[in-house]
């Protein structure tokens, strides 16, 4: 286990499942993590759809489990149909929410633009953001990987970001559920240039104190080694959080 220059967070993004929306499988899995989650070197985080919030808040009630959720609307309220404000969010029991996960860059074309009012709605809120990034296969093979990533932090995040309010989640588009993953030299030198940037968008004291998680294709096989990459700072985890098994595996690299 390496020394830990800031506190890990491991977060689980569950996507549009919910066990099959069972009450009962969804408070387990909660109680579960729960219980397991006394680990004092990293935060554990699940974001569920934006339906089963309040019942993770419940079910997590009394642990250390954090509740976040997976987008957000830039307004507090108003005539924007299915759409769910982080105010709503926060009032649901939610303390983070993720932006600009590239399943919504995609889906739903958001934009830097978007995601970076998307983490101001966030912080106004009083909720924390997770901000992603990530390159597409068609830009690691036209090695245009770094700049991608750095026209993706300086559109998206905000002037007043801070190592508080924001974590930021490198997750290579082509690695997510996919089973692949980048080099360990691929990431550690995407970490080292994300961190670069902060600095250079923020301050060197922001950069350094910044969490930076890596995401796609994380699981309990190939935990321990992305964990230990210089500037990785935890991981944001699809499908294998799905497991309670497979999520807490991921935790254990942090034991
Ligand atoms: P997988 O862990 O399923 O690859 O998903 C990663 C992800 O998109 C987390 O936000």
């Amino acid at each position: 286990m390496k020394r830990q220059a800031r506190r890990a967070l491991v977060a689980g993004n569950w996507k549009m499942n919910g066990l099959k929306g069972s009450r009962r499988e969804v408070s387990a899995l909660a109680r579960r993590l729960g219980a397991a989650a006394f680990n004092p070197k990293c935060d554990v985080m699940v974001c569920p759809p934006a339906t089963l919030v309040t019942l993770l808040r419940e079910s997590a009630k009394g642990s250390r489990v954090k509740i976040g959720a997976q987008d957000c609307h830039w307004n507090p309220t108003g005539a924007h149909t299915g759409d769910v404000s982080a105010e709503m969010l926060k009032d649901a029991g939610a303390v983070s929410v993720i932006v600009g996960h590239s399943e919504r860059r995609s889906d739903h074309g958001e934009t830097d633009g978007m995601v970076n009012a998307k983490a101001q709605a966030a912080y106004r809120a009083g909720l924390g953001a997770i901000i992603c990034v990530g390159e597409t296969e068609a830009e690691r093979k036209a090695g245009r990987t770094l700049r991608v990533i750095g026209g993706q932090l300086k559109g998206s995040l905000p002037e007043n970001a801070d190592a508080r309010n924001t974590v930021i989640a490198y997750e290579p588009v082509w690695a997510i559920g996919t089973g692949l993953t980048p080099t360990t030299d691929d990431v550690a030198e995407v970490h080292k240039y994300i961190r670069k940037r902060v600095a250079a968008l923020l301050s060197d004291e922001t950069a350094s104190k910044m969490r930076i998680l890596y995401g796609g294709s994380v699981k309990p096989a190939n935990a321990d080694e992305l964990m230990a990459i210089d500037n990785v700072d935890g991981a944001l985890v699809g499908g294998a959080s799905l497991k309670a098994a497979d999520f807490l595996g991921i935790i254990a690299a942090y034991l």
